[in-house]
């Protein structure tokens, strides 16, 4: 499939067509040659001899990209380029100019043109030119999403957090939606790593396609090759039937090996067979049957580690290691924690219609908390708190033990126990914690101290001229 065609699938899901290209040149050689040029990228196209003409089309039809020849009869194509700006400012324009007269094209592209090219040109160089159109659109469909996605809402799609980490996560989110590349997926338990796997999945264009988790560390190897490979009938004692693979079976989609470091060390061979063959081989058979899968990988483990061990081939690290997202262990990005607590707190009350909140005592528990589980002990604490709890209030007695413990810890300790401070002391030390704590989230520091945001900068500010 061409760049365009899965540009054009995505279009299509929002309700377009593929993307619309019109050719604007009086003649008809070139007007045909650019046509078939353009077709043969998977674009959808449509064309005009005259600047009149061209305007009858935008007028019914989306169109994406423009191939404008500069000297047109009647109206000339700076005109015609004014109004395209002006009646389709989202339109990508392509100016075409003669021999000699590079300087319209300069004026062209002052006036929005994004690219030009000079008659006489080759085939192969119009197809470059569209190539870098399509990427050019790819990237601000990319953008688009991204914020249509972050714009107001507390994420990116059903992932939650507003911290640095997360949005600069969502950006290689966005990107990698749109590749065809392997991503390998990094971090703790419960950071979060199936859920941006289908992320990916789900917001690039072939969400309508299967995404197919395996799990590669709680199934038995040799389960593991036949769920992946697809195995012939009497391949083994129990193959009654033939049964196709995942690898097989998500013809388009993604296949996202979870825990993909306790993959034996064999499978990961053939493996990476069938990614870089684009073929598998089903257990008991000879023949290779062609693969269309995207993969996405997972691990919590130290691969680079693994690989110096020899319990995970090098080369498969490469292949998977093309793009990798680091995802951020929720004690490194603790400002998400009241919006991920809002969050699953929200869930449950639409589940059980019973509203819970959690007292300014439980949030700054929970703010203190390192969390070694994540989000998903996170999770799993507010479950349990609102089975505890009795009132809509969520109180510190009804959080669980582990993060008791963390008060201790959240209030400093003096070496000296019986040390006293004066109150400016413990207020300074009270606003330098919080801040610290809330990874420099000045608003949110100041909402949980119970002060005014212009009392917390005016505060900074004096502590700020003592140093
Ligand atoms: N940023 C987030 N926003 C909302 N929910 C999240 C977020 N991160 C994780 N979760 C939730 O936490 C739970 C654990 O997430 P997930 O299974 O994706 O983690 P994981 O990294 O794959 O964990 P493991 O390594 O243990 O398999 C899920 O219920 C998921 O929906
Ligand atoms: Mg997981």
């Amino acid at each position: 499939m061409s760049t365009a065609q899965a540009l054009g699938t995505a279009a299509q899901m929002e309700g377009a067509n593929f993307l619309n290209l019109l050719v604007v040149d009086d003649e008809r050689s070139i007007r045909e040659a650019c046509r078939d040029v353009a077709q043969s990228l998977g674009f959808n196209t449509f064309v005009a001899d005259s600047a009149e003409h061209a305007y009858k089309v935008m007028d019914t039809n989306p169109v994406d990209v423009v191939l404008l020849d500069m000297k047109l009869p009647g109206a000339g194509g700076l005109e015609a380029l004014h109004f395209i700006r002006e009646h389709r400012p989202d339109a990508v324009v392509v100016v075409v100019t003669g021999f000699g007269t590079v300087q319209s094209a300069v004026q062209a592209m002052k006036y929005g043109a994004y690219d030009y090219v000079t008659k006489p040109f080759s085939l192969d160089e119009l197809k470059l030119l569209l190539d870098r159109v399509t990427d050019h659109l790819k990237l601000r469909s990319e953008n688009r999403i991204l914020r249509e996605r972050v714009k107001s809402k507390q994420g990116f799609g059903s992932i939650i957090g507003r911290s640095p980490e997360m949005e600069k996560l969502y950006r290689i989110v966005a990107k990698a939606a749109y590749s065809n590349h392997p991503v390998l997926i990094l971090g703790e338990s419960g950071t979060g790593k199936e859920l941006v796997a289908r992320s990916i999945h789900f917001s690039g264009p072939h969400r309508d396609k299967p995404f197919i988790p395996v799990d590669c560390g709680s199934l038995l190897p040799t389960l593991i090759e036949s769920e992946l490979f697809r195995y012939v009938k009497g391949a083994f004692t129990g193959a009654a039937r033939s049964k196709e693979g995942l690898l097989t079976v998500a013809d388009g989609g993604t296949v996202f090996l979870d825990e993909v470091a306790e993959l034996p060390v064999d499978l990961q061979a053939k493996l990476l067979r069938a990614i870089q063959e684009k073929e598998v081989r089903a257990v008991g058979s000879t023949r290779n049957t062609p693969i269309d899968v995207r993969i996405l990988a997972a691990t919590n483990r130290d691969l680079e580690t693994a690989v110096a061990e020899g319990n995970f081939r090098r080369d498969l690290y490469f292949r998977l290691n093309v793009l990798t997202l680091r995802l951020p262990p929720l004690r490194e990005r603790r400002q998400d924690i009241p919006l991920l607590a809002h969050h699953f707190l929200e869930r449950m009350a639409r589940s059980t219609h019973t509203e819970r909140t959690l007292s300014d005592d439980a949030m700054k528990l929970m703010l203190a908390y390192d969390w070694p589980g994540n989000v998903r002990e996170l999770e799993n604490c507010l479950e349990r708190a609102c089975a505890l709890s009795s009132g809509p209030l969520i109180h510190v007695a009804d959080l669980p033990s582990p993060l008791q413990h963390a008060l201790n810890q959240a209030v400093p300790q003096e070496e000296d126990g019986n040390k006293i401070m004066p109150m400016e002391a413990v207020e300074k030390q009270a606003i330098l914690t919080a801040i610290e704590q809330l990874n420099g989230d000045k608003l949110l520091a100041a909402k949980l101290l119970n002060i005014g945001k212009t009392t917390l900068y005016r505060k900074l500010k004096e502590y700020a001229s003592q140093n």
